[in-house]
Formats: C-alpha cells, sequence, structure tokens
C-alpha cells in the first residue's frame, strides 16, 4: 500500500493540525459541473465522483446511463472516483479503467442505504455480509498492486447495519485500504437522527491501536470551518467530509467565510446554469437544476420569493431570462 494521494493528505493534517477536507459524494448533486463550481469559491483538498455502478459501466447499454458520473475536468483533481456493484467481480474488472481515466484513487460504497443496492448485497448491504467485503477488499487491492500501487484505495461506510456494530469498523481498520470514512450513523438511521459525534474518539483511538497508517475520515453533519478543525483536534480524525452543508455555506471549504452578496448569488446560480448546459446539452433532466437553488437563492431579501418563481420554471432560457431582469436590478 503505497499511495501518494493519502499519504500527502494524512502528512497534510498532521503538519497543520486541521482535518484535510473532502467534498461527500452526493448523486445528483457533485458533478463535473457542481464541482467545478465549488472550486471557485475555495476547493476541498480532495473530490468524490456521485456514486457509480460497474456493472452499468461494463454493459454497453448501461454505460450510456452512467459514464456522465465518471467525467470531470483537470481541475477537479485530486479526484476518487467512487464505485458500487452486485459482484465481486465487477469491482475488480473496473479498476483499469478508472486508472486509464486519470481518477486518483476508488472509493467502494459500503453505505447506500437505498432498499435495492442493499437487497443486492451492496452498499451498506456489505455490512451483515463480511466475507464478500473481505474478498471485494482483497481482489480490488491484488488488482491495484498489479497495474497501479499507486493508485488510492478508500472505503466509505456507516457504522453498522441496524445497531451500532464496533466489530464492522475494527474490522475494516484491518483491510489493505489507504482510507476509510466513517458516516457516523447506522443504516437504520439513514440521516433521521444526528451523527454519533460521541463516538467518535473511540473510533480514531481505535485505529491508533489497530492501524496507525489507516487514514481515518469523519462524516455526519459537519457545518462549519470550526467542525472541521475539531475532527481533527477534539476528535482525532484526518479528515473531514462535508455533504449537505454545502448547501449552507458553498465556501465552507475556504480558510475565512466568503460574504456572498445578493449579486454575486445571482452570478454563480447563472453560471451554474450555464455550464450545466454546454457540459450536459439535453443528456440530463433539466430539473436537476432546481436542487441547488438552496445554494445560491438565500440570504438576501426576496430570494424565497425568487426561488419559488424559478422552481416552476419548465427550461433553463427561461430561468437565465429571469436571473438576468434581476441582475440588471443588483
Ligand atoms: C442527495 C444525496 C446524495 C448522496 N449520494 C451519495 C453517494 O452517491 N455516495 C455516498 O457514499 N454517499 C452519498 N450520500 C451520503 C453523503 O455522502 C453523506 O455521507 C451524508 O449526507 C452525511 O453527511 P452530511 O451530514 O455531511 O450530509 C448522499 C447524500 C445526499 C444528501
Amino acid at each position: 500500500m503505497d499511495s501518494p494521494l493519502w499519504t500527502s493528505l494524512k502528512q497534510q493534517s498532521q503538519a497543520t493540525n486541521r482535518a484535510f477536507t473532502i467534498l461527500a459524494p452526493m448523486e445528483d448533486v457533485t458533478d463535473t459541473v457542481f464541482r467545478q463550481i465549488v472550486c471557485e469559491y475555495g476547493r476541498p483538498d480532495l473530490f468524490m465522483t456521485e456514486f457509480t455502478n460497474c456493472e452499468g459501466l461494463l454493459s454497453d447499454k448501461g454505460r450510456e446511463h452512467v459514464a456522465h458520473r465518471l467525467q470531470f475536468t483537470h481541475q477537479e483533481l485530486p479526484l476518487v472516483a467512487q464505485i458500487w456493484a452486485t459482484q465481486v467481480e465487477s469491482y475488480v474488472a473496473i479498476i483499469p479503467e478508472l486508472i486509464e481515466r486519470g481518477f486518483s484513487g476508488v472509493d467502494i460504497n459500503m453505505g447506500c442505504p437505498v432498499v435495492n443496492v442493499v437487497k443486492n448485497g451492496a452498499g451498506s448491504g456489505l455490512i451483515r455480509d463480511f466475507e464478500k467485503t473481505k474478498e471485494i477488499i482483497h481482489r480490488v487491492r491484488e488488482k491495484i498492486e498489479e497495474i497501479d500501487p499507486h493508485f488510492g484505495f478508500s472505503v466509505k461506510t456507516r457504522i453498522g447495519f441496524t445497531l451500532i456494530q464496533p466489530e464492522w469498523v475494527t474490522f475494516l481498520m484491518q483491510q489493505p485500504i489507504d482510507a476509510l470514512t466513517l458516516h457516523l450513523r447506522t443504516r437504520k438511521e439513514m440521516t433521521r437522527v444526528p451523527a454519533h459525534w460521541e463516538l467518535a474518539k473511540e473510533y480514531s483511538q481505535m485505529r491508533e491501536a489497530l492501524n496507525p497508517d489507516l487514514v481515518l475520515i469523519a462524516n455526519g453533519d459537519i457545518t462549519s470551518r470550526q467542525h472541521i478543525h475539531d475532527t481533527k483536534v477534539t476528535y482525532g480524525f484526518d479528515g473531514a467530509m462535508v455533504g449537505r452543508g454545502i448547501f449552507e455555506d458553498i465556501s465552507i471549504f475556504s480558510e475565512s467565510p466568503t460574504h456572498l452578496s445578493r449579486g454575486q448569488r445571482l452570478q454563480a446560480l447563472r453560471k451554474h446554469i450555464l455550464l450545466f448546459q454546454e457540459t450536459w446539452g439535453n443528456s440530463k433532466n433539466f430539473e436537476l437544476l432546481k436542487k441547488y437553488f438552496k445554494i445560491y437563492l438565500r440570504d438576501f431579501p426576496g430570494s424565497a420569493q425568487l426561488r419559488n418563481e424559478l422552481i416552476i420554471m419548465k427550461d433553463a432560457e427561461e430561468m437565465l431570462q429571469r436571473i438576468d431582469s434581476e441582475l440588471s436590478h443588483v
């Protein structure tokens, strides 16, 4: 195991005494367009793609539907591809393509709670199958060693299926992976309860005892720079992964807060829509853009009203016209 990506991130957090940062993988949110926009407001140390199904990629028909998830520009590097599959063989078979495409590493999703994923023995379903998990990890590690031992290898999971299961975390900590992200909730809890930060210190101590070289990342309800700081200093993790927190503050990864004026917010949304059109044309559902309104249309007088107007619009041109007319009054 010799990943410059994960080793340098760990060294960075030791040298600065601040957790390194990752934008959490979020389906239909963290695509190449959004990652490029985030870069303008202060990028995280690392990006991850949305989770991508290997069996889809491996079939001609399926590829059309999922390949967009792996699209990126150089600006987004370092970038890790997050994958999931139902068959062990599929995880292994996709590794050469990920290396070839120029990703910095691969992350296996072992936390997705969606019923269809779980019942196929993937995502958080793997928490109930230590044997299969071990086989996936060892086979993927073998493939990486064969092609490019520098390629990063990480796992993102939850801390149990129905109940909190310390044996699951200790088991993963002893596997041949470079990094482990713990979303501090069980599968059953989904995101309905606060993340279990009361257990965080115990997990970092477990890591020290079992595998001090393992890079450990915490995830769940991180919404402030202070919390990113505490993730290292108080809880002993190397990295902090932020998901929904980006909706509250798009500049959360910059060292100091950036106040965005009404005009800047509208310009940012405009830019997002244009880049979405340029990148995806008609190949992606334009309705997805509406997920991002919460980021831009907030914290200025009239923002809720404008959101309500834009949310019912049927195409991007109409939205752009409305935003332009707002901008002319800035
Ligand atoms: C819209 C949405 C999509 C998500 N998609 C993924 C995904 O593709 N892969 C993954 O590992 N987790 C996914 N997650 C979970 C997040 O990565 C993260 O673990 C979770 O939101 C908790 O972190 P937070 O409290 O910082 O949001 C998703 C979460 C949301 C809200």
